[in-house]
């Protein structure tokens, strides 16, 4: 096998369900379908027949989705099994042996991953943590070439919850524009907006640009699998046929609720929940770490559930994440996941009273560590 282990999601998939307190949730915390849907749409949702739905995702749900882009109809969009199928369908669409992909690092890194089992060669394009998570733009622009297919943004980023400024955004797509490469930008996280509003999508933005965005982060339904592809008619049409040799369709259930999910009002009222909680924890987050300032240090996120937090003790990021777990049943992912050692993700969009409980763990342990 020619492929990387995914080490952000194996670890996640080891201890997320299994730690007694998991204080590194990359969404908000998951709604159950009772407090989601009325009892009249949870009574609908019984007479629902478990066939296959359509293969590019149904009518009404495309056009709903569609109403999220400017200009966009139900033919820019494609449904997948969440938006870690959306990633693969366009790779593996858009890609060929030997293109070279410009990336966004730090980053989700399935990507990485794909392109470098594709025969790509990807190349990191930098954050920069002493610039508040500002791009290299610089730095992307000397990477990017006749030879880069794609430019892979992750907007709002995860892990550091930055969020592109308009001009940023602007100048990504002039240098993608003069070598005629795509742009593919991760845009899971859109709508997790701290405070002011909803963030710009890059879709439609370039005709070469093409976005994922789905229902497990912002939204707080990762259980639903379901995500989407929106971008240019002609290259949706193409990420369809690939997607019938992936997994065919998504799921009634799934789409259904979705589609409850991203009517204007329901979505307000979920939007607002979790950015309810970003905030309040956030804080919550920001007087613990006060009290440790000799030591921890992080650039406030403007979106998206988590922080980025970097520590200046001298133990190694994947040892102090096993520790932690081992010693006081507190599960953070480590920075090396994104090699990035002497970081750690803590999650803040999870309830109030694991990040308390957590965060009283931690400190436990950072008394007996240090
Ligand atoms: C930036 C980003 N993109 C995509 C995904 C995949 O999400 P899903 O397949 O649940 O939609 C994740 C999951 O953590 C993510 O953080």
């Amino acid at each position: 096998m020619n492929i990387r282990t995914f080490e952000l999601e194996r670890v996640q998939s080891l201890y997320e369900n299994t730690v007694p307190y998991n204080l590194t949730e990359s969404g908000f915390h998951p709604y159950t379908l009772e407090q989601l849907l009325s009892p009249d749409e949870l009574s609908e949702m019984n007479k629902i027949v478990l066939g296959y739905g359509q293969t590019n995702g149904a009518v009404s749900l495309r056009q709903t989705i569609s109403n999220l882009y400017i200009d966009f109809s139900k033919e820019n969009i494609l449904v997948t099994n969440g938006s870690s199928e959306a990633n693969y369908v366009i790779c593996h669409t858009l890609l060929e042996k030997g293109d070279e992909v410009v990336m966004m690092v730090p980053n989700y890194m399935q990507i990485w991953g794909i392109a470098e089992e594709m025969g790509c060669l990807p190349k990191p394009f930098h954050l920069k943590e002493e610039n508040g998570w500002r791009p290299d733009l610089e730095e992307l622009a000397s990477l990017v070439n006749e030879k880069t297919k794609m430019i892979v943004i992750c907007n709002p980023n995860n892990p550091t919850g930055y969020v592109l400024s308009k001009d940023e955004m602007t100048a990504i797509v002039t240098i993608a524009e003069k070598h005629g490469s795509w742009i593919f930008a991760d845009e899971i996280y859109r709508g997790a907006e701290l405070n002011g509003p909803e963030g710009i999508s890059f879709a439609g933005m370039y005709d070469k640009a093409v976005v994922n965005g789905g229902l497990s982060k912002s939204y707080a339904l990762p259980g639903l699998r379901i995500g989407w592809l929106a971008g240019p008619q002609s290259v949706i049409a193409d990420c369809w046929a690939y997607h019938d040799y992936t997994s065919i369709t998504t799921n009634m259930l799934g789409e259904y609720v979705a589609e409850i999910a991203l009517k204007p009002e329901k979505r307000a009222i979920i939007l607002n929940r979790n950015r309810k909680m970003l905030r309040e924890n956030l804080e919550l987050a920001t007087s613990w770490a006060v009290g440790y300032s000799d030591m921890i240090s992080f650039i406030p996120p403007q979106a998206g559930g988590m922080l980025f937090l970097h520590y200046s003790f001298p133990k190694n990021s994947s040892d102090l994440s096993d520790w932690l777990r081992l010693e006081k049943g507190v599960f953070i992912v480590a920075g090396d996941v994104y090699g990035m050692d002497h970081h750690l993700r803590i999650g803040i969009g999870a309830e109030k009273e694991v990040l308390v409980k957590s965060f009283k763990l931690v400190s436990e342990g950072f008394k007996e560590l240090f």
